[in-house]
């Protein structure tokens, strides 16, 4: 996301701001001090900053650098079939609803404040309880995993859909509170207890029953025994390496391994066993206080932004004031495995793929039956990681499986000049990661992933989001969102363009196949952006139309053709990235027409679009429409003003006089039938 400069100048003057500007600054502030080179300092030492520039990385120099073989892994069937989209582009531009391509049609699936458990009173948001909140479909859907019934078969007509609720539009979501004028502590103090819990209970996640009827609808299963909310307050597991340390342990949980809830769940995952990973995001945002006088946390807490301050709950729970609980932020930051067939399983934090600020978790089962797992930290700055397991996936034995992801190795991504990139391993003895850096135990590396990436000599990034694994091909592609603060210094063939408002998408390809490999090769898929405006400097393949480019990729998917399919979220700076709502993309990823872009379906002003995930047979296309009518909307020129839930932007998707907009899980099908796409 982004943020204007009107919105930073009150943020700097400490006004009260809405919620999804400090969203924005958070993301904006690239904290990581570390000195490590960037790509472009390394690339201007061995060849020079206008060789770099220039692109001189070309496939010649990966394929020396790894040899043909490594390059070769494409299956040619799947070569063949990329970009066989079939569809009739829509329009870019904005207003306040949603579009989608010709033959196509968009049913509204699950909105915000929707029934998910039995007993959950109807909507009303003037009248809204942390009661019903917990009982309803939450606020700010991001990941989905779509869960076939049953268990174990490709169903597309029946299925579990698992929801991230990233977190809450507070002026959006209820009356009166204050979200431009006054001071920030004036806005907290609107937001009282009872509020509070609300928005506690509109975090977390859903798990909702839906099934496609007869009449080709999609709809909730009312009633089935696998709904569940997932807040604040379900118990959880903290487990593997760090589980137990002292640095996880609190007054609470002198164990340090019990955590009430998981946190700014933004993307995700799905394991081969039919689990949901779940990625705990900026989660720094949600402590204020302020340390003891030379506490032992403090550096580790700057390195990840704790406190945020961007909510007030830890005036109503000390858990979420860091003065009186100062090792709660370290026990959220986590990646979350939650078993959705089973919904009484306690979900479990997976503390051995490190603690970060987790954008999805992105599962392949490498060619050796070892699972690899794939999370970017979304910051300006910070890093691409990647789990490796010990122990081998068990098809055969589901429960074989169920802690798979407790032993393996993390590693971090370095890019190089050569067009080859290499995974640092974060073991706690291995080069500098020993007590002398303050690594006592692989816990303390985990812990603080950040700064033990720092020492590896990490990449630093604009701000990886997704990093997905394409299952048909084994290539695998990073969504670099943005990054305004890159300056032309810190340029790179990974991350090339200063003040970067658009993002960009790296492939990777793993030697072979192999998932596992320390050394990987990589390219550019496409540099977003207009590619009419040269100072741009878009990369797309020259037949994407003047609909087609986008900017600031965020999440991906790809369908069972191994089709790739972008969601983008420019942020508040909608408006300098683009001039567009956000929108979900069709991306050809090789043959001839490599690098075009096609615009699917495009959302309401001031949403961002997220969790593409397709049914197995791809005849429906799940997308969640986060935060309508929120960002950016005084650049808007048919709204103008601030949004508020008195007079929102938009009143996407009921258009009803009385009702805020909702952010909703929608589902795309083709008119009569077929495949989407
Ligand atoms: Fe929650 Fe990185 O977007
Ligand atoms: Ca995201
Ligand atoms: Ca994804």
């Amino acid at each position: 996301m982004q943020m204007n400069a009107e919105s930073r100048a009150r943020i700097e003057r400490g006004f009260a701001v809405h919620r999804f500007d400090r969203f924005d600054r958070s993301q904006d502030k690239g904290i990581n001090p570390s000195d490590n080179a960037t790509l472009g300092e390394v690339v201007a030492r061995r060849i020079g900053r206008r060789a770099a520039m220039k692109g001189a990385l070309g496939a010649s120099v990966i394929a020396s650098a790894l040899g043909p073989a490594a390059l070769a892994s494409r299956p040619a069937r799947a070569q063949a079939r990329d970009g066989a989209f079939n569809f009739v582009e829509t329009e870019a531009g904005i207003d306040g609803t949603h579009h989608v391509a010709a033959d196509h049609e968009v049913q509204i699936l699950l909105r915000w404040g929707d029934p998910v458990l039995p007993g959950a009173p109807a909507f009303d948001p003037y009248k809204q309880s942390a009661a019903s909140q917990a009982t309803q479909f939450g606020y700010n859907c991001d990941y989905l995993a779509f869960m076939p019934l049953p268990l174990g078969s490709r169903a597309s007509d029946r299925g579990l859909l698992c929801v991230n609720h990233e977190y809450a539009s507070t002026e959006l979501m209820f009356p009166n509170i204050p979200s431009r004028r006054g001071s920030l502590e004036e806005s907290f103090k609107a937001i009282t207890a009872d509020i509070a819990n609300v928005e506690m209970a509109a975090h977390g996640g859903s798990v909702v029953e839906v099934a496609r009827g007869a009449d080709g609808v999609w709809r909730a299963v009312a009633g089935s025994r696998f709904n569940r909310r997932i807040t604040l307050d379900t118990p959880m597991i903290l487990s593997g390496p760090a589980a137990g340390h002292d640095r996880l342990k609190t007054a609470a949980d002198p164990t340090g391994t019990r955590v009430n809830g998981m946190v700014n769940n933004c993307a995700g995952g799905m394991t081969p066993w039919g689990t949901w990973l779940t990625g705990e995001e900026n989660t720094h945002g949600y402590f204020w206080g302020k340390l003891p006088e030379g506490h032992a946390e403090t550096k580790a807490q700057q390195r990840y932004g704790v406190p945020g301050r961007w909510y007030n709950w830890g005036a109503y729970h000390p858990r979420f004031d860091v003065g009186k609980t100062p090792n709660e932020p370290n026990r959220f930051g986590w990646v979350v495995e939650i078993d959705p067939y089973d919904p009484a399983s306690t979900p479990k934090k997976r503390t051995a793929l490190g603690r970060a600020k987790h954008e999805g978790a992105e599962t392949i089962v490498n060619r050796d039956g070892r699972v690899v797992v794939y999370t970017g930290d979304d910051e300006r700055f910070e890093y691409v990681y990647r789990f490796v397991s010990r122990d081998r996936y068990n098809p055969n034995d589901r429960a074989a499986n169920r802690d798979l992801l407790d032993h393996g190795t993390l590693s971090v991504a370095a890019f190089a000049a050569d067009g080859s990139m290499r995974w640092l391993p974060l073991v706690h003895g291995q080069g500098p990661l020993t007590a002398a850096n303050g690594f006592a135990s692989q816990a303390d590396v985990l812990i603080e992933a950040r700064r033990a990436a720092d020492l590896l000599g990490a990449t630093k990034m604009d701000r990886p989001e997704d990093v997905e694994p394409n299952p048909r091909t084994g290539k695998v592609y990073i969504m670099l969102t943005n990054n305004a603060r890159r300056t032309a210094a810190q340029v790179d063939p990974a991350n090339p363009r200063a003040a970067n408002l658009w993002g960009q998408i790296v492939e990777l390809s793993p030697p072979g196949g192999d998932h596992a490999a320390d050394v990987f090769a990589w390219d550019m898929l496409i540099q977003a952006g207009d590619p009419a405006v040269a100072e741009v400097g878009a990369r797309f393949h020259a037949s994407t139309s003047r609909n087609g480019w986008f900017a600031c990729p965020d999440n991906c998917a790809f369908d069972s053709q191994g089709r790739m399919w972008v969601v983008t979220d420019q942020g508040t700076e909608w408006a300098k990235a683009s001039g567009r709502a956000d929108g979900a993309y069709a991306l050809t990823t090789a043959g001839p027409e490599r690098g075009r872009s096609r615009l699917f379906f495009r959302a309401p002003a001031g949403a961002e679009v997220c969790g593409p995930m397709f049914t197995p047979d791809d005849t429906t296309l799940f997308l969640a429409i986060q935060h309508p009518g929120a960002d950016g909307m005084r650049d808007w020129k048919a709204f103008g003003r601030t949004t508020s839930f008195e007079d929102p932007a938009t009143r996407w998707p009921d258009f009803k006089p009385d009702m805020p907009p909702r952010p909703s899980v929608v589902a795309i099908v083709r008119k009569g039938g077929g495949r989407v796409g």
